[in-house]
């Protein structure tokens, strides 16, 4: 039997990561976050929720063994004897979990994504079966650069980053290529985009970065005393955003990157370290992102070349947002050989338009009005 252990099972990624991984394996060791409490509940509501069949809920509690752990802190926060009975089982661990604050500050983002991942390697180290590590990175690694093509092997700073998650993700990589050179191991880094679901948000589901982006519109369009006011056509504000009229952004439905991955980790691993990017074989256009904000709020979004000197309230709330407005002026592409190699042709068909987004922002939505553009390229 392959013993297989995953941490962030219980993030937007990772609930998804459990459901493949419980497809393939028996038995799996959960390294959840001790901080938070009742873990098999989150899991058996997202599983009820997202239609999985009663049996798989029902058998959870004697396929999972739920280790409670600490990413941030040493040896995870476990027992030195406990950390070296854990390792000298695992055959492999999946690792998703991470901060993915886009706001949050460098110290606190190290703490979970670099010294997180310090954590998993050393596990991983001290096992004698060797387990192979398959580590949730981000294509977000390529950081500032905002034109051209990324390719899977490529991993520096030369371009910076746009805030300091990115920085956190590269750091972690650039740790995964040291460990894996000293310690002559394969690793498996999986890069996804930006994850996204039609799946409609729920108190107990996790929450997903464009919910983040909702909330923040609602939060700046309240500063800026815009609260209750129907502002209808014509009258709603402005939003002037810094943006590419023609950038474009990658967006993976979860559930599809989350198969992705799995699949992409039957391949035997090289024996160093092998990126694959975890993209959609279609980008969504930058004016999808702001049709999408005016479905959402009242407002009108548009994009301009350079910040505008008389910013309104609205605008100097949203404008120095670093989880979206630096995103609207990429134009980047990611090339996806490698995972292409072992996947065959794109089998997703999900379609990531602003219906699509929308869906899985609202419980229910209004009807797009008669010739209202479509939001994708698809
Ligand atoms: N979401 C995206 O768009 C996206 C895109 C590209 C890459 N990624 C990468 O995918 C991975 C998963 O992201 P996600 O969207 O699933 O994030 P998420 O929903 O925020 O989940 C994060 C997971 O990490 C766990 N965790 C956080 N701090 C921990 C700690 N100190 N010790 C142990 N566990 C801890 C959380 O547990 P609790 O919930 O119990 O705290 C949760 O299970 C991350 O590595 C992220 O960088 C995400």
């Amino acid at each position: 039997m392959v013993n297989v252990a995953l941490t962030g099972a219980t993030g937007f990624l990772g609930l998804r990561l459990l459901r493949c991984l419980l497809e393939r394996h028996r038995t799996l060791t959960l390294l959840t976050h001790s901080a938070s409490a009742d873990t098999l509940g989150r899991i058996t509501r997202f599983l009820a929720s997202t239609g999985a069949p009663e049996g798989l809920t029902a058998e959870l509690p004697a396929r999972v063994r739920v280790v409670p752990t600490d990413l941030s802190r040493p040896r995870m926060g476990l027992s030195a004897a406990f950390f070296g009975e854990l390792a000298d089982e695992l055959d492999a661990i999946w690792h998703s979990a991470g901060s993915i604050n886009l706001q949050g500050d460098l110290a606190s983002l190290r703490r979970v994504n670099v010294e997180g991942t310090r954590a998993v390697l050393e596990l991983a180290a001290a096992g004698h079966r060797r387990p192979v590590v398959h580590h949730v990175s981000t294509a977000f690694v390529a950081g500032a650069r905002r034109e051209g093509v990324v390719y899977e092997d490529e991993l520096d700073d030369a371009h910076d980053f746009e805030n300091s998650y990115e920085r956190s993700k590269y750091e972690a990589e650039v740790l995964v290529h040291a460990w894996a050179r000293a310690h002559h191991r394969p690793v498996v880094v999986l890069r996804p985009s930006i994850l996204v679901t039609d799946h409609p948000p729920h108190p107990d589901l996790p929450r997903h970065p464009l919910q983040v982006m909702d909330q923040l519109m609602g939060e700046a369009l309240r500063t800026a005393g815009h609260v209750g006011t129907r502002h209808p056509g014509p009258d709603r504000p402005v939003l002037r955003l810094v943006g590419r009229r023609y950038g474009h952004l990658n967006m993976m439905p979860v559930e599809d990157a989350a198969t992705a991955m799995v699949r992409l980790s039957d391949r035997e691993p090289s024996g160093r370290v092998d990126t694959y990017h975890v993209v959609h074989d279609h980008d969504v256009p930058v004016s999808a992102v702001t049709e999408l904000m005016e479905r959402l709020a009242p407002l009108r979004a548009r994009l301009v070349d350079r910040r505008p000197d008389d910013v309104s309230a609205l605008e100097a709330s949203m404008d120095f947002y670093p989880g979206i407005t630096p995103y609207l002026s990429h134009l980047r592409r990611y090339d996806d050989t490698r995972a292409r190699t072992v996947l065959g042709p794109p089998r997703s068909v999900t379609r990531v338009d602003v219906d699509y987004l929308l869906s899985g922002l609202r419980p229910a939505h209004p009807v797009r009005p008669a010739g209202t553009p479509t939001g994708g390229p698809h």
